[in-house]
């Protein structure tokens, strides 16, 4: 009998799990920087729970994997990650803790989807949700965390689009303009397109077919249809970003494939991936932990997906960062000299070999000296680190460079040496 892997599943290979480390590590690392906390959850759920709040979705409808379990209890391999921390958030409750709860979580998620290239059954999410705040700053804030991680991971060429979908009072306005807009070319859709003009006309904006797309292209500014409140809500979410010069572009056609979503939704895509192109995905979902039966919890989070963030290292060739064995520290300079002699000593208080040559001060005979002794990383300090009190740190195999803050510079090679070790 011949043992095949079940379609749409893969088997991670220590040859990737640097990959999957590297990822895990920084995002566990960014997300403690604006103080989220992990969270873990069963892989199964009662199937009710996401019946409950997706139910308009595909997933529902075509791509759960539910199954009876010897008590009859109807349970779902759960499909994506919110509706289970929000259960978590109301079962524990989470509100009386800290009404602010900031959590993370990963794992597995299961969907009878079609695989192909970046598609899955069983596919796995790094996710945050943030839950307990109906403050814009908190959808901006969980937007720049993506942005930071993309950029700590090094990739290029992202696009963040965000769009809003309102509220509960301007969805049916939204919906209203979408249907006077349509209606004159709607005996030339198809009956599936037609069917959700009657029932979510929301969904017809993020469709792939051709026709409707040529019909949508004059669609009118929705951010018309939104009430005072969203529109201020909304423009908040854009300031903030802008402030913080987090590169994004309004999207107005962008509405996600889960039905909780209120007001912010935003995607983060890479061109480079294909027809899979969005590696993360989230908004701001403020009624569902009150349909799930616990108190108005305005949230918001997102979700990214492993296996496509690593198809995108891979295919830009983003090379994992590289342990440290022995470090070199070069002072261009013999004014610099005694501040790279305690960072060389910081160094080896943690127990990392680390090497000086006090003969010499120029750039290219540092660099000379440290590949002669097999450095992995140099450690540079000259004029411009002495005055800005940051290091460059250079490693010497993927020949990459870094500034590092002095107070840093220990915290830093160890982060480097437990995301090969963990
Ligand atoms: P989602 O857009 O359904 O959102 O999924 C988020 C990400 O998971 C996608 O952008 C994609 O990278 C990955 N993903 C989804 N399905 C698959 C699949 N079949 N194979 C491989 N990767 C996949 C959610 O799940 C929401 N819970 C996100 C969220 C969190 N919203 C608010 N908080």
């Amino acid at each position: 009998m011949e043992y095949t892997l079940p379609r749409g599943t893969q088997d991670i290979l220590p040859e990737e799990i640097d990959y999957w480390n590297f990822v895990e590590k920084t995002a566990k690392s960014i997300f403690a920087l604006y103080n989220f906390n992990e969270i873990r959850t069963p892989i199964f759920e009662s199937a009710n729970l996401f019946n409950r709040v997706i139910s308009e979705s595909d997933i529902v409808k075509k791509e759960m994997y539910t199954f009876l379990d010897k008590g009859n209890r109807e349970l779902a391999l759960r499909p994506e990650g919110t509706a289970p921390v929000a259960r978590a958030y109301i079962t524990n409750n989470l509100h009386r803790v800290n009404q602010h709860q900031k959590l993370f979580y990963q794992g597995p998620m299961f969907r009878y989807e079609r695989p192909q290239a970046g598609r899955y059954r069983q596919f796995h999410q790094i996710g945050v949700e943030s839950i307990g705040s109906d403050h814009p700053f908190s959808d901006a804030e969980v937007i720049t965390m993506s942005y930071r991680l993309f950029k700590a991971l090094g990739l290029k060429n992202i696009k963040i689009y965000i769009n809003s979908v309102g509220s509960d009072t301007c969805r049916p306005v939204i919906e209203a303009r979408i249907k006077q807009f349509l209606a004159s070319n709607l005996s030339q859709l198809s009956e599936n397109l037609q069917e959700k003009f009657k029932n979510n006309p929301l969904k017809m904006l993020d469709s792939k077919d051709e026709k409707l797309q040529t019909y949508l292209a004059g669609l009118p500014d929705m951010r018309e249809a939104l009430s005072q409140e969203s529109k201020d809500h909304f423009n908040f979410v854009i300031s903030y970003l802008d402030h913080l010069n987090i590169p994004f572009e309004y999207k107005p056609t962008l509405v996600r494939g889960l039905d909780y979503y209120t007001e912010t939704v935003f995607e983060v895509v890479s061109e480079d991936l294909g027809a899979q192109n969005s590696i993360c995905g989230g908004g701001r979902y403020n009624n569902l932990i009150k349909t799930l039966g616990g108190k108005h919890t305005p949230s918001v989070g997102f979700a990214f997906g492993m296996e496509r963030l690593i198809m995108l290292l891979k295919k830009q060739n983003i090379t994992l960062p590289t342990p440290p064995k022995l470090v070199y520290v070069a002072a261009l300079g013999k004014e610099y000299q005694m501040e790279a002699i305690l960072i060389a000593e910081q160094l080896r208080k943690t127990g990392l070999l680390t090497s000086m040559d006090y003969t010499k001060l120029d750039f290219n005979a540092h660099i000379k000296t440290a590949q002669k002794i097999s450095a992995s990383h140099i450690i540079i300090i000259g004029e411009n680190e002495y005055e800005t009190k940051t290091l460059s740190v250079k490693d010497l195999k993927t020949r990459s460079q870094v500034s590092v803050p002095f107070n840093d510079i220990t915290s830093y090679f160890q982060s480097l040496t437990e995301t090969i070790n963990v």
